[in-house]
């Protein structure tokens, strides 16, 4: 049976890095999961016929069920499951429509609960399933407050799953990275530059995390940075990591 990988947001800067570095273990078979087809294709050309690209929107029920799908007419050997895809919007909660608030947790929290049920069932023992949510979990973030929830959100889910999952001899991974240098992070807010402290590359991240999850470990924190931000997330009182955050934050925002 042909060991295979699972990657949504295949297309996107860590997602890519995910199958680039899958490839170079022993994973035979990588389903990329995306929506955009020609860069889907893309990945194809670049990576061969061991990339199996699967068209998805991954916010509609109908995305998660042709997974659902595919899954029992191949019944592939899953060994990674890498929960990748995600959106993000910085900005105050006036600035959201209801449109990009039912999208933000449509993508950024059902799918990874859901593939998780799915893909559960052909995993077994070694495997590992990796959720990528992010250091904004730490503590809550205004003006990335929806996100940081659907991170949060994702954080916990993941570690209580991996405890469920104990006996099992599949692990989940929360990797919690801080900024990294991808198409997500505007680089520009309101004619400012954005400045970005501590940003680091999706190689790192990727490299990091499957490290981590190689060690069994239930979350991973990529470089020295956000480990210390993670630090400061548990020492200092989140009111006032939060005003630390607001204020560096603040000149992006028109509130
Ligand atoms: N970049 C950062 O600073 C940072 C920091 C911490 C955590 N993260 C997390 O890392 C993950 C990957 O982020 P990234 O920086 O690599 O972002 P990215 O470059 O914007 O990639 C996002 C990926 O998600 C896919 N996607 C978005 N909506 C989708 C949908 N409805 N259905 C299927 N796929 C969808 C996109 O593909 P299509 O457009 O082709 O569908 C793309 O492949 C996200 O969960 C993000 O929250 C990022």
């Amino acid at each position: 049976m042909k060991k295979t990988a699972v990657v949504t947001g295949a297309t996107g800067g860590i997602g890519e890095e995910f199958v680039k570095q899958l490839l170079s273990l022993d994973i035979v078979r990588v389903w990329a999961v995306a929506r955009n087809g020609e860069k889907l294709e893309g990945l194809r050309k670049k990576y061969g016929e061991r990339v199996l690209p699967v068209r998805v929107d991954l916010s509609e029920t109908g995305g998660i069920d042709k997974i659902g799908g595919m899954l029992s007419e191949e019944k592939p050997d899953i060994r990674f499951l890498i929960n990748n895809a995600g959106i993000a919007k910085m900005a105050s909660y006036k600035d959201f429509s209801r449109e990009e608030i039912i999208r933000t947790v449509d993508v950024n929290c059902k799918p990874p609960v859901l593939l998780c049920g799915l893909c559960i069932p052909y995993m077994k023992a070694g495997s590992n399933i990796l959720n990528v949510s992010s250091a904004s979990a730490f503590q809550p973030n205004p003006y990335i407050n929806l996100y940081a929830a659907s991170k949060a959100f994702e954080r916990s889910y993941s570690r209580s799953l991996n405890a469920e999952l104990k006996g099992t001899g599949i692990c989940v991974t929360a990797v919690c990275p801080g900024w990294v240098d991808t198409e997500m992070l505007s680089k520009e807010i309101n004619g400012r530059r954005v400045r970005f402290p501590g940003i680091v590359s999706a190689e790192s991240v990727v490299k990091t995390a499957l490290k981590d999850a190689e060690k069994r470990r239930d979350m991973s924190v990529c470089s020295l940075y956000t480990k210390f931000l993670h630090l400061n997330s548990k020492l200092l009182p989140q009111r006032l990591v939060m005003k630390i955050w607001v204020n560096s934050i603040r000149k992006y925002i028109v509130d």
